[in-house]
């Protein structure tokens, strides 16, 4: 077979010229080809192929390697294959995985014990999507509206952002502002007042004595990256305490250390009344979510009024045992806090160029605009992938860099490079 050596980073690898290792059958274009026809048209991915991952790098079905800058959408926060958490899974996949919550298995206590712990709460509700989490957070908080804060019947109502990104079921999508992501899938779900996000008096004045909630993600993520103005999160805080509104803190994507700490709330001092969590929860190895509050809060349900079947399941709970032992330590929050400032650094000298309009963002995540003259997001992702970087475009003009915590700063540095590479800076 021949082979050329290709330097990509600082990792030499081996990549296939004539006769390919894999058969005809598993290539790109045949495997793309196979899903276009077999697979709902509802994702555009670039055109790659992963077979294999090991912390921050993937490698096609061809044998090229690439960065991964995306990180799962935060879902890989401790990086693809990470020792700790996959012998953990390994280990639970061996005794027991799943008893459905008709019986108690010995890793639930531990887990909700010691994610209320890290949360600063009194308990956990799990369940396993974020999409999940986000609807037992809008139930969590219409109940205790009804039977804790006295709000008449049907009439609950929660304050959410626009431009929000909570997820896709018919629910949250009925609160979103982005048209994809709604058209067609009326009817909607009514309760939810629309405010925009940073604004504090349209906060204020849509508040009512029937507001049971206000769900807020501290950094907006789908939407660019997008960072509040410094002081809101407090004032919100301090808003929702004075009016006897739960502030729910939408975590799945900025939480468990991307922004340097364990909450991005905490850049700002504010504990909200619920955080709703997931993605990196499970590891990037099983869907692992929860909505984790008060006793006050979270003890609002009876038995039989909300579920999961799969929820705290024995291996869902020995994983994220694993990421939140890794997270007590604090090695993970202070990587991505020193990194993040790397990077924010060499972002901020491309900002400006006219090739990148804007960048935003804390820790090792950033949403980086690019000018209109030079192409959209989409392309500059798809010229990075040539250059062995894999990230991913939102809003049509903006690219998200949100490596594995685990990354080198080597190649985050190789990274970097490839993106001024493509921008021509
Ligand atoms: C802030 C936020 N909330 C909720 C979700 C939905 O999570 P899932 O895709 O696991 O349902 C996401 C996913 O991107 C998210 O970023």
């Amino acid at each position: 077979m021949a082979a050329s050596l290709v330097t990509v980073g600082t990792r030499a690898l081996v990549v296939a010229e004539t006769e390919s290792p894999v058969s005809r059958s598993s290539t790109t274009e045949s495997l793309i080809a196979a899903v276009d026809a077999h697979s709902a048209h509802n994702y555009h991915p670039l055109p790659v192929v992963v077979a294999t991952a090991d912390g921050a790098w993937m490698t096609d079905v061809e044998g090229r390697r690439y960065l991964d800058l995306l990180a799962g959408y935060s879902a890989l926060n401790f990086g693809h294959g990470n020792r700790r958490i996959v012998d953990a899974a390994k280990a639970q996949l061996e005794r027991v995985t799943l008893t459905s919550r008709a019986f108690h298995h010995d890793r639930f206590a531990a887990f909700c014990e010691q994610l209320a712990e890290l949360c600063g709460m009194e308990m956990v509700l799990p369940m396993n999507t974020g999409a999940e989490a986000v609807e037992t957070a809008v139930k969590t908080a219409r109940k205790w509206g009804y039977r804790v804060k006295g709000v008449p019947a049907e009439m609950a109502k929660i304050v959410v952002a626009g431009n929000n990104f909570h997820g896709r079921t018919t629910t949250i999508i009925s609160f979103s502002t982005d048209p994809e992501a709604r058209a067609d899938y009326g009817p909607y779900t009514p309760g939810f007042e629309i405010v925009p996000y940073g604004d504090l008096t349209a906060m204020r004045e849509a508040l009512t004595e029937n507001t049971v909630a206000v769900l807020l993600e501290p950094i907006q993520g789908e939407a660019g990256v997008l960072v509040p103005p410094a002081g809101y999160l407090p004032a919100v805080r301090e808003l929702t305490r004075e009016r006897n509104v739960l502030f729910v803190a939408d975590e799945i994507q900025s939480g468990l250390g991307r922004t340097g700490r364990t909450f991005a709330c905490e850049h700002e001092g504010v504990v909200p009344d619920a955080y709703v969590l997931g993605k990196a929860l499970g590891g990037g190895v099983v869907p692992v979510s929860a909505v984790v509050s008060s006793a006050e809060v979270l003890g609002v349900f009876r038995p039989g009024e909300h579920g999961s079947t799969f929820g705290g399941n024995p291996l869902a709970c020995a994983v994220a045992l694993e990421v939140i032992a890794m997270l007590r330590t604090g090695e993970f929050q202070e990587r991505s806090a020193e990194l993040g400032a790397h990077l924010h650094r060499e972002l901020a000298l491309l900002a400006g160029t006219g090739r990148v309009t804007a960048v935003r963002g804390r820790g090792l995540w950033a949403g980086v605009d690019i000018g209109r003259a030079f192409g959209t997001g989409r392309e500059v992702s798809e010229k990075l992938m040539d250059r062995g970087v894999l990230v991913k475009d939102t809003q049509g003009a903006t690219i998200r860099i949100a490596p594995p915590l685990v990354i080198g700063k080597e190649d985050l540095d190789w990274g970097l490079a490839q993106l001024r590479g493509v921008l021509g800076v």
